[in-house]
């Protein structure tokens, strides 16, 4: 698409925010730079209402798979899809070792000296890689760096972005995502029994494509003022994110309020995206979100988006949509990306490019 590349190259370099932060933080009197800052946000952090008692709900994978506990927590996991769009999920079987490497090595990527990280930096026109999210012209900066690696199908990595130092990282990565995979069938299979369909039938979607966006958001003198994600949803169909140091920064948009959501000992946050909601002819529907900073400490964090791949074509299921309102269009996974794109150079609801009016 035209339009597409050249709002590419319109898009504009922005600094490392890491090395930004480490200047401020030895220079007081340096001021943050007007692109990351939002004098609309007010005090994000003190907005964090003291009376949302709500939290977002928790789903028990051992349950789930046990089939004599499985019914209750099936049902616990469909309000949850239906009115959350968000949960988190503990006793997920995911090795405790290897979330802890996973939590160490990229901990220590991170802390290279950004010589080192930038042999990683993406190659023009490229996502894979270590830097900053293209940003265009009008849109404010994000406080934040982030390596984005597509971890899955195996054959579709490319290592020339995968980190070397520290020297497990790849390993240890590999074993990861390995694991996400495996959480993701569960959790479609249990989602696609609560939707009446064949327990294979999402998988057949949804199968195989996972990337990896790894978060860094230094602290920020100026943490009130600056976002470390803008709110947006997910485009996938799952994202599982490990929420690797225990610093509050994710919040979801519930009721017109921003909620957080508390990092849990041991628990992977999950989220549902744009193509399970198209999927599903909105049933359920994806979430926005997005990440505050904290002006002391640093915060990382592991999105792994479970994904169709790009030629899947994609709509609503016509299992579920029974003979009853088609809501979305159904076209190519890679189309859908494009309008996603496009309607973040056009400020609209990305969403609006796929519903069908009726
Ligand atoms: C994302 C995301 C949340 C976080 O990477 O898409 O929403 O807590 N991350 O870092
Ligand atoms: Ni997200």
């Amino acid at each position: 698409m035209a339009e597409v590349s050249e709002s590419w190259a319109k898009s504009i370099p922005a600094e490392n925010v890491q090395a930004l932060a480490n200047e401020t933080s030895m220079n007081p009197e340096m001021e943050i730079p007007l692109r990351y800052i939002r004098p609309d946000l007010g005090h994000h952090q003190d907005n964090i209402n003291s009376i949302i008692d709500e939290v977002v709900p928790i789903i028990d994978m051992k349950r789930l798979l046990d089939p004599n506990l499985s019914s209750q927590e099936s049902s616990k996991l469909h309000h949850a899809c239906m009115e959350w769009g968000f949960f988190q999920v503990v006793n997920h079987g995911v090795d405790d070792e290897v979330i802890e490497k996973m939590k160490v090595d990229l901990e220590e990527f991170f802390k290279l000296p950004l010589k080192e990280k930038e042999v990683f930096a993406p190659l023009s026109g490229g996502l894979q890689g270590y830097g900053q999210k293209l940003v265009l012209n009008e849109e404010k900066l994000e406080w934040q760096d982030m390596m984005f690696l597509i971890t899955q199908p195996v054959l579709a990595r490319n290592f020339r972005f995968w980190p070397t130092s520290p020297p497990t990282f790849r390993s240890t990565l590999d074993k990861y995502s390995a694991e996400l995979k495996s959480v993701s069938m569960s959790l479609l299979t249990a989602i696609a029994k609560n939707l009446g369909l064949k327990p294979q039938v999402l998988h057949d979607v949804f199968k195989e494509q996972q990337r990896m966006r790894m978060n860094y958001y230094p602290p920020c003198p100026k943490a009130n003022q600056v976002l470390g994600i803008n709110p947006h949803t997910d485009a996938g169909a799952l994202t599982i994110l490990l929420q690797v140091s225990d610093v509050q920064g994710l919040q979801i948009k519930r009721n017109d309020q921003w909620l957080p959501v508390q990092p849990l000992p041991h628990a992977l946050v999950v989220n549902i995206g744009d193509a399970l909601e198209i999927v599903t002819n909105g049933k359920y529907a994806s979430v926005e979100h997005r990440v505050i900073v904290n002006n002391k400490k640093e915060r990382l964090s592991i999105a792994a988006y479970h994904s169709p791949s790009f030629d899947k074509i994609i709509g609503p299921l016509p299992e579920i949509v029974q003979g009853g309102k088609e809501y979305y269009k159904t076209m190519k996974f890679e189309e859908y990306m494009e309008f996603h794109f496009l309607a973040k150079v056009e400020g609209k609801n990305h969403m609006d490019f796929m519903k069908l009016n009726n």
